[in-house]
């Protein structure tokens, strides 16, 4: 007797696309295990402004319909904004040229978006944070009743090891190392997934190769997408291939088997001089430090990818059918 699928798990995005937000967007809408209610943005690899209409780009190649786009903060919580430009390019999401997008933004704030969804889901919803830990931040201290509300967090960000904004940190938990501190001690179930394993979710020219042959327009766009990321990682960190870090949070929810995890107490550095945003992972318990978070350490690869361009491929298929206005031509 075949096993029913489980149930999609309910999900919400807090992104800031980003290249690699974007193809985490596009895995959580076209992966039928989980149930994308929400994608909320908020200042990190490009300004707010340009990662919502980034987030309302990808919506509109990809067909993603009937999912609310909410902006949140639109700088850190202390320090201040600090883009990678370096990395995404001017407009956050450099390469593909995009149409003008007919998906619109929430009037909500993000923040009120969040608390209302998990306020009226019939079930507990689980936060993907790819960006800047702000938003979250903001919720668990503006409305702490919406912990209980929460299934899980699942983020990219940090690092087992080193970082790669700079030697010590990761540039999610960089961006914003107080908002990072009140996530990492708020007491949700947590699951880290940090550089030292999305550096194992790069994006090979044989990767590529399955985006473009897809024959699709939005394989092509996120095989132009890849393009674009892998110049600006060889360039500044000499990757021969990207690491693709965004999806595989989602990756994690949609397969746990995907991402292998193990559990360990994860600090965040707010004080160091060299080493502030840096993510302390007890990996061993030697500090006595009580265990909050999962922390991923192995990636299926393969299976990984496999989720990805399935996703890509449903997406572009049913955004062909439907008609979706091609990208803007040379
Ligand atoms: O360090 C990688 C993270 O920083 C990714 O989320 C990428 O999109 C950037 O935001
Ligand atoms: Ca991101």
């Amino acid at each position: 007797m075949p096993v029913p699928p489980a149930p999609p798990v309910p999900i919400i995005i807090d992104c800031d696309p980003g290249h690699d937000d974007a193809l985490a967007i596009m895995l959580a809408a076209g992966d039928p295990a989980v149930d994308l209610l929400a994608i909320t943005t908020v200042a990190g690899n490009q300004t707010l402004a340009k990662t919502t209409l980034n987030a309302r780009r990808v919506c509109t190649v990809a067909g993603i319909a009937g999912v609310p786009v909410a902006a949140g903060c639109d700088r850190p919580l202390v320090q201040p904004l600090d883009v990678a430009d370096d990395v995404h390019g001017a407009s956050g999401l450099d390469g593909p040229r995009f149409p003008e997008p007919t998906v619109g933004v929430a009037p909500e704030h993000a923040v009120d978006l969040i608390h209302r969804i998990l306020r009226e889901h019939p079930e507990p919803v689980t936060l993907v944070p790819t960006a800047p830990l702000t938003n979250i931040a903001l919720l668990l201290t503006r409305y702490p009743e919406d912990a209980a509300r929460i299934r899980e967090i699942v983020l990219m960000g940090g690092s087992t090891e080193r970082g790669n904004r700079n030697p010590a940190a990761e540039f999610n938990i960089l961006s914003d190392p107080e908002a990072a501190d009140i996530v990492f001690r708020s007491g949700v179930p947590l699951t880290m997934c940090g550089l030292n394993v999305t550096h194992q979710a790069l994006a090979t020219p044989e990767v590529l190769a399955r985006f473009t042959g897809l024959g699709t327009e939005l394989g092509q766009i996120c095989a132009d997408l890849l393009t674009y990321f892998a110049s600006t990682y060889r360039e500044l960190w000499g990757f021969p291939d990207p690491p693709l870090h965004d999806p595989v949070a989602v990756a994690r929810v949609i397969d746990p088997g995907i991402v292998r995890c193990v559990e360990a107490n994860v600090v965040v550095e707010l004080r160091g001089r060299y080493t502030r945003g840096a993510t302390v992972v007890d990996l061993h318990r030697r500090t006595g430090r009580p265990v909050n978070a999962r922390v991923a350490t192995t990636l299926d690869a393969d299976r990984f990818w496999d989720r990805v361009v399935t996703a890509v491929c449903a997406l572009g298929r049913r955004a062909e059918r439907i008609g979706v206005r091609p990208a803007e031509g040379p």
